[in-house]
């Protein structure tokens, strides 16, 4: 570490990172900041003269990954010019890192060092290595103990919500899905682990913490000192310990698979005030035969009897989801029980994507791949039916005084904006003070994307 630490400490440098795909990157990408911090390595906001720029990068769908490549394009200009004033080195993190790792130095000479989604605390020493030989620096191995040890809980954070991993990778293997090929097995941290981060959150201002994971309810993590008699901990008892920690007034959690949803996390969001009722539960498809192509390994039925459950724990529970369109073999019969389910759920909202083909998973080497016009078809229709759910949803609060988490000024002179318990953006003129606290607001207009009303009142207990 010596040379390293000679090399960088002295000066301040620039950092340029950009973010693709999930939460769980911009969690990697804000510890990548405080792995460099350390190292004099300040935020940029644009790539143009930074010292060092990572993307960190997704492999879920075809597009996201090709984006890698022209923005490394787009980057080549910038480290040339800035070669004769200490030059830039270039890093690719995430997915697409550890997909395509050795490809991607022989495809992109700009690029200095890959380094994948478990081995970025390793950042320090990596760009040593590129600075001597870049052919060395390549390290895309699954430490994920080993790094969650070394990144510490010093967070370089801003603001009141912040995103907390709690559990990474997945052995799920849906057939359309490169999520447990770039981030591997499935592990929980241990619970006193993240205790001890949210912890330092919570001292640092941290109102809301979203606890993520790819299959965040199949978390099982070793229980806390003391309750080692108890084996490994659900989600359910994370949730109820988190809501303990003082300072902590709303909690998130993302993303679960409906397989893994048990009786005792259902039961959290009925017992535990603090969490928040908005859930995300993918579901994918509405037809079984497509459901068992994608070896979801549950049906259309299972998945209602859970929303079912839900609604039954917490009345108010609004409902997100995650859907795919021209799965291969997907007929229009499919399709509309896909419309079917959405129809029985009524979404608060609700991605939806084409499919798209991913080198190694099975669904790619599927012989049925349906046409890309039969897909753009399906999807505009399956938008527009989720656009109306998500407008009819967000109208349903006109009236209602709901409890807001203001985050930071808003647009307008003397508004702030905030967050609704259903992840809604809500912008409202309210006092500059409410900023990092959370108040009552009567909604008064809604649109697709934001709510707004007017200010109540400070709220008189924690949400
Ligand atoms: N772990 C989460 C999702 C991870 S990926 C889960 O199990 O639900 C996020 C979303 O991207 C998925 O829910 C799925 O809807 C979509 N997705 C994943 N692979 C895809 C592919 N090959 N084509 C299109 N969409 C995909
Ligand atoms: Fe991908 Fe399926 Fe795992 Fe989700 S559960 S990350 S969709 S393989
Ligand atoms: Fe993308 Fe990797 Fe997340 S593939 S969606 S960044 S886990």
């Amino acid at each position: 570490m010596q040379d390293i630490d000679d090399r960088m400490s002295s000066t301040r440098k620039r950092l340029f990172i950009k973010t693709y795909g999930c939460q769980m990157n911009v969690y990697d990408s804000e510890r990548m900041k405080d792995v460099l911090h350390p190292l004099g390595y300040e935020p940029a906001e644009e790539p143009d003269g930074a010292d060092l720029v990572i993307l960190n990068t997704c492999h879920i769908r075809e597009k996201a990954a090709e984006k890698v490549y022209s923005e490394l394009g787009r980057l080549r200009p910038l480290k040339e010019a800035k070669a004769k004033t200490g030059g830039m080195t270039i890093a690719v993190a995430g997915c697409v890192a550890q997909a395509e790792g050795a490809e991607i130095m022989k495809r992109a000479p700009v690029v200095d060092l890959v380094v994948g989604p478990q081995t970025y605390h390793k950042l320090p020493e990596l760009i040593a290595k590129a600075h001597r030989e870049r052919g060395e620096a390549l390290d895309t191995e699954f430490e994920v103990e080993d790094k969650f040890d070394q990144l510490g809980n010093d967070r370089q954070v801003e603001g009141y919500s912040a995103f907390v991993t709690v559990q990474e990778g997945c052995d799920k293997f849906c057939t359309f899905c490169v999520v447990p090929y770039t981030r591997g097995a499935e592990w929980s941290r241990p619970v006193d682990q993240i205790v001890a981060e949210i912890r330092a959150l919570a001292a640092k201002g941290i109102r809301e913490v979203t606890l993520l994971g790819q299959n965040v309810n199949a978390f099982h993590g070793e229980p806390p000192a003391g309750r080692e008699a108890d084996g490994p901990w659900g989600l359910g008892q994370l949730v109820r310990h988190v809501a303990l920690i003082g300072g902590i007034e709303r909690i998130r959690f993302t993303t679960s698979h409906p397989r893994d949803m048990d009786q005792d996390l259902i039961d959290a969001f009925a017992d535990t005030p603090k969490l928040m009722p908005y859930f995300h539960l993918p579901v994918q498809a509405g037809s079984d035969k497509i459901l068992k192509a994608m070896n979801r390994q549950h049906t259309a039925e299972d998945y209602l009897a859970t929303i079912e459950k839900l609604r039954t724990a917490r009345p108010d529970i609004a409902i997100s989801g995650d859907m795919i369109v021209g799965f291969p073999g997907e007929t229009d019969k499919d399709f509309e029980a896909t419309l079917d389910l959405v129809r029985a759920v009524n979404y608060a909202s609700c991605f939806s994507f084409k499919y798209s083909k991913r080198p190694g998973t099975p669904g790619a080497a599927m012989f049925n791949q349906i046409d890309e016009t039969v897909k753009s078809e399906r999807l505009q229709v399956l938008q527009d039916l989720l656009s109306e759910q998500q407008v009819a949803f967000n109208e349903a609060q006109i009236g209602r005084t709901l409890p807001v988490l203001f985050e930071k000024a808003g647009r307008l002179e003397g508004q702030l904006h905030g967050r609704s318990p259903y992840l809604q953006s809500v912008h409202v003129e309210a006092p500059a003070a409410m900023i990092g606290q959370i108040g009552e607001v009567l909604i008064k207009s809604a649109t697709r994307n934001a709510l707004t009303g007017r200010f109540v009142s400070k709220e008189q207990s924690a949400a």
